[in-house]
């Protein structure tokens, strides 16, 4: 097949990885310096209708949506009135991720396990209902903000300066909801509409300082599988995924696409923090390393609404994930550090997420810069030899955590003070 792959980030690097690996011809937009190496990288405007003109002129079979933002655009849309199976929601689907305040009422509609809360709409209104909380809660802006808008208040002032933030925006909307305490576990499902496959779960590791600290971020790394018990898989199936996709048939927008339920495994059982409505990045890069059968035969028989989720199968083992952050990320990343990457060993993967290549030399060009990868029998071999591959890679002043997998007991590296 000839894949488009839509987007140019980690995320997409293994998306494109994982067609490669298939056989397949695959093309990416805007694409990166390390995705070139694998696909032919085209290059023009990335509005949904030039898109969909690309995807037509360049006879793709399938074209595999990458970003949230392009889903919230409208690219699944536009290619459908083309002709062209796109692998992803619609835009209007895509709102259980791009609008949290409508994600919200649709769980409560649908009876899916999620924290209770409430949507405002005003700046007012949102800080006198902080007047009857106890704290921590969570604050929420109910737009797009990269994985970075959301707010763990641990008093009234901070809640307060996070709503004033999110107001900030025109036509803003925030979430306040009840915080949740229990491990987070990222559960992606491939969506035909009606029927699924669930990924292994995996765990990422959202703020940027170690032991869960410091501001969010989009994600600093991922273990995979993370050990979810038959019970909280049962509950997860019916409760979450499967309720999710009927209430969306139900409400006449059927779900295609990845579903990506971000958990918390509560003391009352999993509950959703939050729906997205694409591959987690860094999740992705953990995830799609595992996976034997074919993504692109997956996402045109799901874009099709055909998906055979006995089809959909993944190898044993572990793998994880390490996010080499520019310093200043997730405020002001610094750009423009020279990189130098080994050649990794069998097994092992360097995702780029934000790099470009200037005068010859390839840099930084954004906050997460690079998704260190590893497979491996078990997951502290994985994280081992993630670890070890993270201290061969030049790059002077890169932010990683050195705690990936502390919540399962995990070992960091050997040389915490490396590179
Ligand atoms: N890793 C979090 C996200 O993709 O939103």
């Amino acid at each position: 097949m000839r894949v488009l792959v839509i987007g140019g980030g980690g995320r997409e690097h293994a998306i494109v990885d994982a067609c490669v690996r298939h056989g397949h011809e695959v093309l990416c937009t805007p694409g990166n310096p390390g995705i070139a190496r694998l696909a032919r990288i085209l290059s023009g405007p990335q509005d949904p209708a030039a898109l969909a003109d690309l995807a037509v002129r360049e006879a793709a079979d399938v074209v595999v949506v990458g970003p949230e933002a392009y889903l919230a655009a409208g690219v699944v849309d536009a290619c459908a009135a083309r002709g062209v199976p796109a692998f992803g929601p619609t835009q209007a689907a895509s709102r259980l991720e791009g609008d949290k305040a409508w994600s919200k009422a649709f769980m409560v509609r649908h009876g899916v396990p999620t924290a209770a809360h409430h949507s405002f709409a005003a700046l007012e209104a949102a800080l006198a209902h902080l007047n009857g909380l106890s704290f921590p809660t969570v604050v929420k802006d109910a737009g797009l903000r990269a994985g970075k808008g959301v707010t763990i208040a641990y008093t009234r002032a901070e809640a307060e300066a996070a709503l004033r933030d999110i107001f900030t925006q025109p036509q803003a909307q925030a979430v306040v909801e009840d915080f949740m305490t229990g491990q987070e576990v990222s559960v992606l499902a491939l969506c035909d509409g009606e029927r699924y496959a669930l990924t292994p779960p995996s765990q990422d590791h959202k703020t940027i300082f170690e032991g869960d600290t410091g501001p969010m971020t989009g994600g600093m790394g991922v273990i995979c599988p993370f050990p979810l018990s038959a019970g909280q898989l049962d509950v997860i199936r019916r409760e979450i995924v499967e309720r999710t996709l009927a209430g969306m048939r139900a409400d006449g927008e059927p779900f295609r696409g990845v579903l990506y339920a971000g958990l918390m495994l509560t003391p009352a059982g999993p509950k959703v923090v939050e729906f997205n409505a694409r591959f987690g990045d860094p999740e992705a890069e953990a995830v799609l390393p595992l996976l034997e059968s074919d993504l692109a035969q997956h996402a045109l028989d799901a874009a099709r609404g055909q998906l055979d989720p006995a089809n959909v199968r993944f190898r044993g083992g572990a793998s994880a994930v390490v996010v080499l952050a520019a310093p200043g990320y997730p405020a002001e990343p610094r750009k423009g550090i020279p990189l130098e990457l080994p050649e990794p060993d069998q097994g092992d993967l360097i995702y780029h997420a934000g790099t470009a290549e200037q005068d010859g030399q390839l840099v930084s060009s954004g906050g997460r810069v690079l998704a260190v990868t590893a497979t491996a029998p078990t997951l502290p071999e994985a994280l081992a030899r993630s670890y070890a591959l993270v201290r061969r890679i030049g790059f002077p002043e890169a932010q990683y955590r050195r705690d990936i997998g502390f919540r399962l007991g995990l070992e960091g590296p050997e040389d915490p003070a490396q590179p």
